[in-house]
């Protein structure tokens, strides 16, 4: 080896952190073979890498630190998966590492070369993140809330944000219709009882929803969609969103009658939150609003655990001052089982609302299509914000 290219081959395991019979070890492919890729970027091998410099050095090493020399043009860092996920993969560079989502250095290494950066709500998308990844021009959420993702750093950094606004709406309206009765009638106990041998039907006393009232809060799409089936099954719908008024053309459309926020908290038998998560929402429902609520009311959460404050929850179900919650979400996912798990009169899934084979494939399909659309310089479809990224 000439002394020039003993240079460069130091400086290469230098700057990318690799051994030299790692580098020895790799296959070095010609650079001119990957023309018309972004950055020059092969298709990454799981467990391999690439580095910048007329080569594309694929190992089959895997060694954590080399991370940082991946050249990835697309980074899903939750399980967004699908057709419409692989037919990207089959454009671009993409790496799928949910693990990123938790651990900030192993996420660091993807974001100086990323274009684009699809999550759900785990992954923290940070003004601190979007500072790091300049090639970044759009991030997919696959889903409705951004609670979890810096949209005004996005804008100031001129990245699109796409995100699904209705794909999974009608998933999450029918969960909570279906805790409702799930609790009601007491679905996960009778189970395990038949299962366990059991067949005590007088046992399982429960309720319907004709004739109950339920009061939702937050009428956005969710809200309408859980009136509209509440009211097929006769229930009494009222409903509280501070940004509707009482004239509101979507009341009557939906079958909901607007009161005062106290008014639904007092009158209630059911209530079911479908509020986003910001600042004015944490703990929306704490222990004033759960102190305000009939002792035979049942509390439903399909939107963000932090809407409710568990603590105050915890303390009004063990002291029977509400006679129930069916929680779909967790001020802190995924929580640690404690208390709220011992309790009987609670009943619990793991932020499933958005889970089904018809909203995921809608939510998949539309986000992935809005990154490729950008990807390509056209604008995305369904965006916070610029359609078109500024970088
Ligand atoms: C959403 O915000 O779309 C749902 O909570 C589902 C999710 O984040 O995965």
């Amino acid at each position: 080896m000439g002394l020039g290219r003993k240079r460069q081959v130091g400086s290469l395991m230098r700057d990318y952190k690799i051994t030299l019979s790692e580098y020895r070890n790799s296959v070095k492919v010609p650079w001119r073979k990957l023309a018309g890729k972004p950055f020059g970027c092969s298709r990454w091998l799981p467990g391999g890498r690439a580095l910048p410099l007329g080569w594309h050095v694929a190992t089959t090493s895997p060694d954590s630190k080399a991370r940082a020399s991946l050249m990835v043009d697309i980074l899903v860092s939750e399980a967004v998966r699908g057709p419409a996920i692989d037919a990207l993969a089959r454009e671009w560079n993409l790496v799928e590492d949910v693990q990123a989502a938790e651990d900030p250095e192993r996420l660091a290494a993807y974001l100086p070369t990323i274009r684009a950066w699809i999550v759900r709500n785990r992954t923290q998308v940070t003004a601190d993140a979007l500072a790091k990844a300049p090639c970044l021009q759009v991030v997919g959420r696959a889903g409705v809330g951004l609670d979890n993702i810096d949209c005004q750093a996005a804008e100031r950094a001129g990245v699109v944000v796409a995100f699904t606004p209705r794909e999974n709406s009608l998933s999450v309206a029918e969960l909570a219709i279906g805790l409702m009765i799930a609790w009601l009638r007491h679905l996960p106990k009778a189970d395990r009882h038949v299962r366990e041998g059991g067949w005590d039907r007088p046992r399982f006393l429960g309720g319907e929803l004709a004739g109950r009232r339920l009061g939702i809060v937050g009428l956005g799409r969710i809200g309408c969609l859980v009136a509209e089936r509440a009211a097929v099954f006769g229930m009494d719908v009222v409903g509280y969103d501070a940004y509707v008024s009482a004239d509101d053309p979507r009341l009557d459309e939906y079958g909901i009658q607007w009161v005062p926020w106290n008014e639904l908290l007092e009158t209630s038998d059911i209530i079911s939150c479908h509020v986003p998560l910001t600042p004015e929402t944490r703990h929306l429902i704490d222990a004033d609003a759960l102190g305000r609520m009939k002792p035979t009311a049942l509390l439903v959460n399909t939107a963000r655990g932090e809407i409710v404050d568990e603590a105050a929850l915890l303390a009004v179900l063990k002291e029977g001052r509400i006679a129930g919650a069916a929680l779909d979400v967790r001020e802190r996912e995924p929580p640690e089982v404690g208390a709220l798990e011992q309790l009987d009169n609670v009943l619990l899934t793991p932020h499933i609302g958005a889970f089904t084979h018809e909203a995921q494939e809608r939510v998949v399909t539309a986000v992935a299509e809005d990154v490729a659309r950008v990807l390509r310089g056209e604008p995305a479809r369904q965006v916070v914000g610029r359609a078109r990224p500024e970088r």
